[in-house]
């Protein structure tokens, strides 16, 4: 399983320094993979923080070009050199913010999958494709339109964009199918892709949503910012490897 703790624009060093302190008092398990996207500027600071736990870094976007004239952009190499081993590609927040398409996307994932970096695409319907029962039809356009062309470590995060940081989340069997969906219009590559669950993850609703078909672990946000938290979430997943 894999649990992706996306920090989004928030923690400083002061904060980074505090929840490193928690984690070396925690035990990690092998089944559990932990990865942390903190925001750009603090990768190397909480990679050199945490160097001696088995705990992932991840950058939360990157650039398709190896290098150039992209004032502000990051560079899969570059992330690679800082000691990430994921990368967050198409978040919805990239999508709205920086009109990210699913053709940019592809084109990012193609890039970081090269450079050795595990990608994390994000797809997720609108709560209005969601009542119009057209959710999967946009899923797997997404998809079709996000995935890399070659086969790779990819991992897959459905994030109904209604559920992110509003405490509502779909029902089971919503996940379930939306998950199996993903499975399947990846096919072939079914076997080297992870699928992830996100949005208004918290201690209270993890344990459940980790128990559903297909999922293969979570994309928190509002509830990785505290290490405790975090870390009663990833306890979840691991008491759910032992099922
Ligand atoms: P949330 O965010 O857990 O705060 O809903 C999830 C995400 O945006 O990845």
């Amino acid at each position: 399983m894999l649990i992706a703790a996306n920090w989004k624009m928030n923690l400083n060093k002061f904060s980074i320094e505090d929840f490193a302190g928690t984690l070396y008092e925690y035990e990690f398990t092998k089944q559990v993979k932990l990865c942390i996207f903190p925001s750009i500027i603090h990768v190397n600071y909480l990679k050199d923080m945490i160097a001696t736990l088995p705990v992932a870094v991840g950058g939360q976007t990157c650039h398709y070009e190896k290098r150039g004239a992209f004032t502000g952009d990051i560079s899969a190499d570059a992330l690679l050199e800082a000691g990430c081993e994921y990368v967050l590609l198409g978040h919805s927040e990239r999508r709205k913010y920086h009109n990210e398409s699913n053709s940019f996307i592809k084109k990012c994932a193609t890039t970081a999958l090269h450079n050795g970096l595990i990608p994390i695409i994000c797809v997720g319907e609108n709560i209005r494709e969601r009542e119009d029962d057209i959710a999967t039809k946009v899923v797997e356009n997404q998809l079709n339109e996000c995935m890399p062309d070659e086969f790779g470590e990819i991992v897959i995060a459905y994030e109904p964009l209604w559920s992110i940081g509003t405490g509502k989340i779909p029902t089971m069997k919503q996940i379930m199918e939306m998950h199996g969906v993903i499975k399947q219009t990846v096919g072939l590559q079914s076997k080297l892709v992870k699928v992830l669950y996100g949005g208004s993850v918290n201690i209270s609703n993890a344990s459940e949503i980790l128990s559903v078909d297909n999922v293969d672990g979570l994309l928190v946000g509002g509830a990785s910012l505290h290490a405790n938290e975090l870390l009663q979430i990833y306890n979840l997943a691991a008491e759910q490897c032992q099922i």
